[in-house]
Order: structure tokens, then C-alpha cells, then sequence
């Protein structure tokens, strides 16, 4: 079992960090009712940007069907959790997760609407994962889903912490409240797998790195051709569009670029998901949605008014 330590000033380095470092004592996961409303008030190209706006509703159309493969690989180990606290915020993760998948089921059908044709995609990936679920060894899995568990939370505190111009900057703010939400809980239990991957399933460092090391090019290939796919069939797939989209995607300050080293952590032998701490805004966006019962536009608010000091 992990020795529980305080690691979580924000700023603070991976390198100033202990080197064994867990889950900070003292943090909460709460479970949180997805509220969100597509109506017809969110614009096509939501981000401002054709490809942006495209590049992230691709990577959503997987959220739903991943994320509940990542149940299904922490539930397989979920009776072997002896920890009380562990077993808690498993069971944290599991109602979070769950949300996160109703919430982007249902801003896949605003897409629908706007006339894209992508439930043949989802079921394609549904078939994927029912099928990785089904034959992958337990372990592997287990290993999967800690692997897109940093990816993801890499991207919420990149999303969280960046005051620079990212993809969020010029995004329409019910859409901007959505992303930040699903980022506060991706950091929120970000160690959540991997804690049962390390303690309870015994799970080691060869196949985590394996797992990412799949994972990571597996993503971004199927997510650039699915966002090009958008793009041409908006009628708007053309070198301008695709350059800006290059730029803000491997440009200096494209996201992939700035979040590379934090995913690249991941191969550090002693890497732990709690070694980055808290990104900014993180525990003033709690505060707010707590105090405002619930109010996800206001402790955006809050968090945004960190970030930009
Ligand atoms: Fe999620
Ligand atoms: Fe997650």
C-alpha cells in the first residue's frame, strides 16, 4: 500500500516532488451529474475553428465506448481493493467516468444533427472495444486504460494550467465549461487506475509502457484522418484550414507539442500520476462548483481568473 504524502503545491515540479509520490491526502473525488444542454445555441464550428472544433469532436466520438472500457478494466480488480480509500475512489471513478460517457453520447447526437454521419463510427469503435474487453488479458487492459488515463490527464492540465493561447481560448463557453469539467474529474482521479494497476493488480512497468507506447500513435492517426473526415464533409477540408489546424495541433504552442513531455513521463520507472500535483485553477474550480451548487459556468469562471493571474 502507498505511504499517503502531501506532494500538491501548485507549481510545484515533478523533480521537487517525492519520488514515490501518491494521491495527496485529503483529496476528494466527488461524483458530479453531467448537466449539459446542446441546444441549437452552440455554433457549428464551436472552437472558432474549423479544424479545432473538428479535431475535438473526433477524439469525443471515442470517449463513450473507451471510457466504458475503463470501467470495465478497473471493475475486473474492483473486489481485490482492500484499501478503504482506494476502494472508494474506485467507486468514484466508476459514477465519473459513467458521466462523462452519457455527457459526449449526447453531444454525438448534436453532431448527428448537423448532419454528420458518425454513428457508423461509433459502432465501428464499440465493436473495437467489446472486442479488446473480450479477449485482452485483464492485466492489459488494466494497463490500457492507466496509459489513456495519463493522456487524458495530461490534456486537462494542460488544458487547466495553459494561460497561453490554447484550444479552449476562443471556444464557445457552454462548450468550454463541458471540456473543463471532464478535465477537472480526468485530474481528479487520474491516479485512480493506476493505483489498482500498481497495488492490486500487481501490474508492472514493461506493460504500462507497452500499453502506452501502442496506445499513443493508435490515437492520433484514426483521430487526424476522423477530423479530416469532418472537415470534408462540412465542405471546408482545405490547405488553409488544414495549416492553421497543423499549427495549433504540433506548431510552438500546439497542444500535442506542449503536452509531449508530460506524456512522455510516463516512461519514468517512478512515474506517478500525483508527481505533476494539481494544475492551476483546479482547486478553485471545486470550490466555486461546491459553493454555487453545482454551477459549472461560475467555477470556470474561477478557474480561468487563476490561470490568467
Ligand atoms: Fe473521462
Ligand atoms: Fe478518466
Amino acid at each position: 500500500m502507498n505511504n499517503r504524502v502531501e506532494i500538491n503545491q501548485a507549481g510545484a515540479t515533478p523533480s521537487s516532488l517525492d519520488r514515490y509520490a501518491a494521491t495527496p491526502e485529503n483529496h476528494t473525488l466527488v461524483p458530479r451529474l453531467a448537466k449539459f444542454e446542446f441546444d441549437s445555441s452552440i455554433p457549428r464550428f464551436w472552437q472558432g475553428e474549423v479544424f479545432a472544433t473538428r479535431m475535438f469532436d473526433a477524439m469525443q466520438l471515442a470517449f463513450p465506448d473507451g471510457e466504458r472500457m475503463f470501467i470495465h478494466s478497473v471493475r475486473n480488480y474492483a473486489d481485490k481493493v482492500t484499501d478503504p480509500i482506494l476502494k472508494e475512489q474506485v467507486k468514484q471513478f466508476i459514477f465519473q467516468e459513467a458521466q462523462h460517457g452519457l455527457a459526449h453520447t449526447q453531444f454525438t447526437e448534436t453532431l448527428t444533427k448537423q448532419g454528420l454521419k458518425v454513428n457508423g463510427v461509433v459502432k465501428l469503435i464499440k465493436k473495437g472495444m467489446l472486442f479488446f474487453q473480450d479477449k485482452a488479458p485483464h492485466k492489459y487492459q488494466l494497463a490500457s486504460t492507466v496509459a489513456a488515463e495519463h493522456l487524458t490527464a495530461s490534456l486537462g492540465e494542460f488544458m487547466l494550467s495553459s494561460s497561453e493561447d490554447n484550444l479552449l481560448t476562443n471556444a464557445d463557453p457552454k462548450m468550454k465549461a463541458f471540456y473543463m469539467w471532464h478535465g477537472i474529474e480526468e485530474v481528479e482521479h487520474k491516479a485512480v487506475a493506476f493505483d489498482v494497476y500498481e497495488q492490486v493488480a500487481g501490474g508492472g512497468y514493461f506493460t504500462r509502457s507497452l500499453a502506452l507506447s501502442l496506445m499513443y500513435p493508435m490515437a492520433i492517426v484514426p483521430l487526424m484522418v476522423g477530423t479530416m473526415a469532418m472537415m470534408h464533409a462540412d465542405g471546408e477540408l482545405n490547405l488553409k484550414e488544414m495549416r492553421k489546424g497543423f499549427t495549433a495541433m504540433f506548431g510552438k504552442n500546439g497542444i500535442w507539442r506542449k503536452t509531449f513531455p508530460s506524456v512522455m513521463s510516463f516512461y519514468s520507472p517512478t512515474f506517478h500520476p500525483w508527481k505533476t500535483g494539481y494544475p492551476n485553477g483546479f482547486h478553485e474550480w471545486k470550490k466555486v462548483y461546491e459553493e454555487t451548487d453545482g454551477d459549472m459556468d461560475a467555477a470556470m469562471e474561477a478557474a480561468e481568473l487563476v490561470v490568467a493571474g
